[in-house]
């Protein structure tokens, strides 16, 4: 559905790394996303962000100035309204009653937040949250209520020195589901690692046009072969997609 949302906080929280929060009543889950077309007419494409939270219509997204898009949108100030296409995308699937291990890295923290406080509910947490260095860490206090957690620095910065996957190699986590978001070389090294042994669900990106299922711009290989990231992910199960 398309939105026309008032801004009621956009803010720097680390470097380069901005909270966006809109006012909108939106029937979104955690896992979904939202397309934002940035107001500047030259940038005709919507940027697809994840939705980091969202309570009482307000629906929160966290994001990183890479490009013209976010850089735009890091400029658009409180009380202006902003174009948005809420909410897009399958989600993630809510289990009940399991040890769940959550693991966000870099950006990827942002969706994991809001499917924490979700499964928190019925399910036993235990959540990574991985950045390349202190610097670019954020949202380090917000998961603390809702499960055990671990922070790591690719640098040491912060928490274990050493990146996600040194991690669970060197410590052996009790858990029966997997949730993941972040750069495709972990997706990918962490489907590998637990497809045959494990349920689990990961959250992908891909270069997006138009968002909604129309144009096809955004296919990722399955085997089932090929879906669209934006309309049938950005979920997908552990062992669903293909990598060569
Ligand atoms: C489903 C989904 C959820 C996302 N959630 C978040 C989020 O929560 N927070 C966040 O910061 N970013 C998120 N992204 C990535 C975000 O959409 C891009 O960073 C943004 O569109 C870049 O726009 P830009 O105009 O600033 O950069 P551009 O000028 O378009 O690109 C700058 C750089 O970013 C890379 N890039 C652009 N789009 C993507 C993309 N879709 N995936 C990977 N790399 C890209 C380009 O290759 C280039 O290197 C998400 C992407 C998808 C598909
Ligand atoms: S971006 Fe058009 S189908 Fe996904």
């Amino acid at each position: 559905m398309k939105y026309n949302a008032l801004i009621t906080n956009n803010e720097k929280i680390a470097k380069d790394i901005y909270e966006l929060t809109l006012e909108l009543d939106s029937d979104c889950k955690p896992g979904q996303f939202i397309n934002i077309n940035v107001n500047r007419p030259d940038l005709l494409l919507r940027r697809p962000i994840s939705i980091s939270d969202y309570e009482n219509n307000r629906l929160k997204v966290i994001y990183r100035t890479v490009g013209e898009g976010t850089k735009c949108l890091s400029k658009i100030s409180i009380g202006n309204k902003l174009d948005v296409l809420s909410p897009l995308g399958n989600g993630f699937p809510l289990v009940k009653g399991k040890n769940v291990l959550i693991v966000g890295c870099g950006m990827g923290v942002a969706p994991m937040l809001y499917l924490a406080k979700e499964l928190s509910k019925d399910n036993n947490l235990t959540i990574i949250l991985a950045y390349q260095k202190k610097e670019l860490s954020y949202l380090t206090q917000a998961f603390d209520n809702l499960g055990n957690v671990i922070i790591t620095t690719d640098d040491g910065s912060i928490g274990y020195k050493g990146n996600v996957l040194d991690y669970l190699k060197e410590n052996k986590l009790n858990f029966d589901v997997l949730y993941a978001c972040g750069p495709m070389i972990v997706l990918k090294n962490l489907d590998l690692k637990y497809r045959d042994i494990k349920e689990g669900y990961l959250s992908f990106e891909s270069r997006m046009a138009c968002g909604i299922g129309a144009c096809y711009g955004c296919v990722i290989n399955t085997k089932n072969g090929l879906k669209r990231v934006c309309k049938d992910g950005p979920i997908f199960k552990l062992g669903e997609v293909t990598y060569d």
